[in-house]
């Protein structure tokens, strides 16, 4: 097995299953890539990983003691990842990466249909060893390969393909009656947004047939039809045509009224602004806005923006249900953000309520890049 040797101090961070390691924190970095051991820099052994020459986070540390990357490996975590989720259902995240203890592989479940992200070309590299596994544990009849961002990053030129089985054309997800076909063309690049379940489920436990609900970023329209179920108005917007589609799909099958709007956010918040339109709840729910540090203070005007127009459309004691999934974009980012567009519009607003994003996609302390979607719900509270 290849040997990679951490510099004097580096130690500390893998002891405490922290599994990135940077190609300048080696002291000896392996001759090629492929599972390394990892060593402490007086020679103790801290676990083993796979080395990658090309990426920047050069090592993913997979185990924290001394052992085979083989099939039995992959498949205990596999058990134990799929065990944590007994009892969420057919439709959850069954792997979220190093959160679960396999850097660069994401699995969600949709029934008998798995949605498989290869993030790392280490992840890609042990495909033989946990791919068996994975069909096994699980049972499901097709699992589909989807592009992603993170892998093309890294270099991975991966394309949409079966892993195993025939995949239905449609991804089909149930979240409390209401029943999603989500064509697979768009499901490759969107999926279903699982890790806003159980914000919906509270979302919709606050709405009445009172309430005007306007879902900003809504994608197949998940927040705007549970409130469109328990009889409010609901509007929801979104910049893709296919997705509102299914939003669409999806309210005529149940009989419910849902007005829908397609285009870009911010304009489409203005035209409702000169349109003097109101409303009581709003779902702000962009796609991470920050993908790297230097992306945080452009982001944080874009947010402002869409803050200082959403606090001109809202009645007083209405809410706002303002999400980010970008690790980069913290709570006191967004938190900022709100301030400077209460100071523009002159809104006062309390924070009624702060949630993270659900235990199947877990936020594991020693790893804070696993923290990622914050959800703030401001309450405008005029004197
Ligand atoms: C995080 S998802 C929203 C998930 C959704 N709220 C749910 O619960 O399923 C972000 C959505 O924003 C849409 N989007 C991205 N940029 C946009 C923009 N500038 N204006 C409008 N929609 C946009 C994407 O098409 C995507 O559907």
């Amino acid at each position: 097995m290849l040997r990679a040797v951490l510099k004097p101090g580096k130690e500390r961070k893998v002891k405490n299953f922290y599994p990135t390691v940077f190609a300048d924190e080696l002291a000896e970095a392996p001759k090629a890539a492929g599972v390394a051991r990892v060593l402490a820099a007086g020679g103790e052994p801290l676990g083993v990983g796979y080395y990658d020459p090309t990426a920047r986070a050069a090592l993913r540390v997979y185990r924290f003691d001394d052992g085979p990357l083989d099939a039995p490996f992959f498949r205990h975590r596999i058990e134990q990842a799929a065990r944590r989720r007994a009892g969420l259902g057919p439709y959850h995240r069954l792997l979220h990466a190093e959160a679960d203890g396999l850097p660069g592989l994401v699995v969600d479940r949709f029934g008998d249909l798995l949605l498989v992200q290869v993030r790392t070309r280490g992840a890609w590299a042990l495909q033989e060893r946990w791919l068996d596994p994975l069909r096994e544990v699980t049972g499901a009849q097709s699992a589909l390969l989807v592009p992603t961002g993170h892998a093309a990053k890294e270099g991975l030129a991966l394309k949409r393909a079966p892993l195993w089985g025939a995949p239905p054309e449609q991804l089909v997800v149930e979240e409390d009656g209401l029943v999603f076909a989500i064509p697979l063309d768009l499901a490759q690049t969107k999926g279903y947004y699982l890790d806003q379940r159980e914000n919906r489920r509270r979302f919709e436990a606050g709405v009445g047939p009172e309430d005007r609900v306007l879902d900003v970023f809504a994608y197949v329209g998940a927040f705007a039809l549970r409130a469109a179920r328990r009889g409010a108005y609901a509007l929801a917007v979104d910049q893709d045509l296919a997705a509102l589609a299914v939003a669409d799909r999806t309210a005529r099958a149940l009989g419910l009224a849902l007005d829908l709007r397609q285009g870009e956010a911010l304009s489409v918040l203005t035209q409702l602004v000169d349109e003097k339109r109101r409303f009581n709840r709003v779902v702000l729910d962009p796609p991470a806005l920050a993908k790297s540090p230097r992306d945080v203070p452009r982001a944080k005007r874009y947010l402002v923006a869409l803050l200082a127009r959403t606090f001109q459309l809202i009645e007083p004691d209405g809410e706002v249900w303002l999400s980010s999934c970008s690790y980069y974009l913290k709570e006191t980012d967004l938190l900022e953000a709100a301030r400077r567009a209460g100071a523009d519009t002159g809104t006062r607003f309390a924070v009624r309520a702060v949630f993270h994003q659900p235990p199947d996609h877990p936020w594991i302390a020693q790893i804070p890049e696993t923290l990622y979607l914050k959800t703030l719900v401001l309450g405008v509270q005029p004197l």
